[in-house]
C-alpha cells in the first residue's frame, strides 16, 4: 500500500474566499490531501468581499494549481458552510492557521460551525514557515501597486494576475 495514503480518512472541506489562491493555500491543501481521502476546496460565493477574481475564475485557477493532487475537487457554493458540510457528509473543515492574529476570527467561526454542525470537526493546519505570512489581501495590495507577487502565488494565478 502507498504509505502516503495509509492514514487518510473521510471527506474534508477546505473553505475560503481564495481571492486569489496563494502558495500558503496550496501548502495547506497539500497537507490536507495527505490526511483525508478526499478534499473539497469550497469557494464561498457569498464572501465576494474583495471581488478580485470572480468565483468561477477562482475555481478554474485552483483546479489548475491542484492538478498534481489526485483527491481534490473544487466547488463554488452559496449559503451556510455548516449546512453544506452536513449535506456533503464531510467529517472535517480544514482551515490554515498562520499566526496569533488569525486565532480570534478562526475560533469564533469554528465554534459557530460546531454549534450548527456538531458532527463536523474543524481542523487547523499550519503552513510551512516560508508561507506563514502570506495573505490574499496583502497579495492584492502588492499587485495593485504594481509589485511582484511571484513569490506569493502559484504560477497559474501569477499568469492570470499579470493578464488582468
Ligand atoms: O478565506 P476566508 O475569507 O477567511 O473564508 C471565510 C469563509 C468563506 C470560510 C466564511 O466566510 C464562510 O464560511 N462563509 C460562508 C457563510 C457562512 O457559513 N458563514 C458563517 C461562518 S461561521
Amino acid at each position: 500500500m502507498d504509505q502516503s495514503k495509509m492514514h487518510r480518512t473521510g471527506l474534508a472541506l477546505y473553505p475560503g474566499s481564495f481571492d486569489p489562491f496563494t502558495l500558503g493555500h496550496l501548502d495547506i491543501l497539500e497537507r490536507a490531501c495527505r490526511l483525508f481521502d478526499r478534499v473539497e476546496v469550497t469557494i464561498a460565493r457569498n464572501s465576494e468581499k474583495s471581488g478580485f477574481f470572480p468565483t468561477d475564475k477562482r475555481k478554474a485557477l485552483i483546479e489548475a494549481c491542484s492538478g498534481h493532487l489526485d483527491n481534490v475537487r473544487v466547488v463554488v457554493f452559496d449559503g451556510l458552510l455548516a449546512d453544506h458540510a452536513a449535506r456533503s457528509g464531510a467529517s472535517a473543515l480544514v482551515r490554515g492557521l498562520r499566526q496569533v492574529a488569525d486565532f480570534d476570527y478562526e475560533f469564533r467561526m469554528a465554534f459557530a460551525n460546531r454549534r450548527l454542525a456538531p458532527q463536523v470537526e474543524t481542523v487547523f493546519l499550519m503552513p510551512s514557515e516560508e508561507h506563514a505570512l502570506i495573505t490574499a489581501s496583502i497579495v492584492r495590495e502588492i499587485h495593485r501597486y504594481g509589485g511582484d507577487v511571484s513569490s506569493f502565488v502559484p504560477e497559474p494565478v501569477l499568469r492570470a494576475m499579470r493578464n488582468d
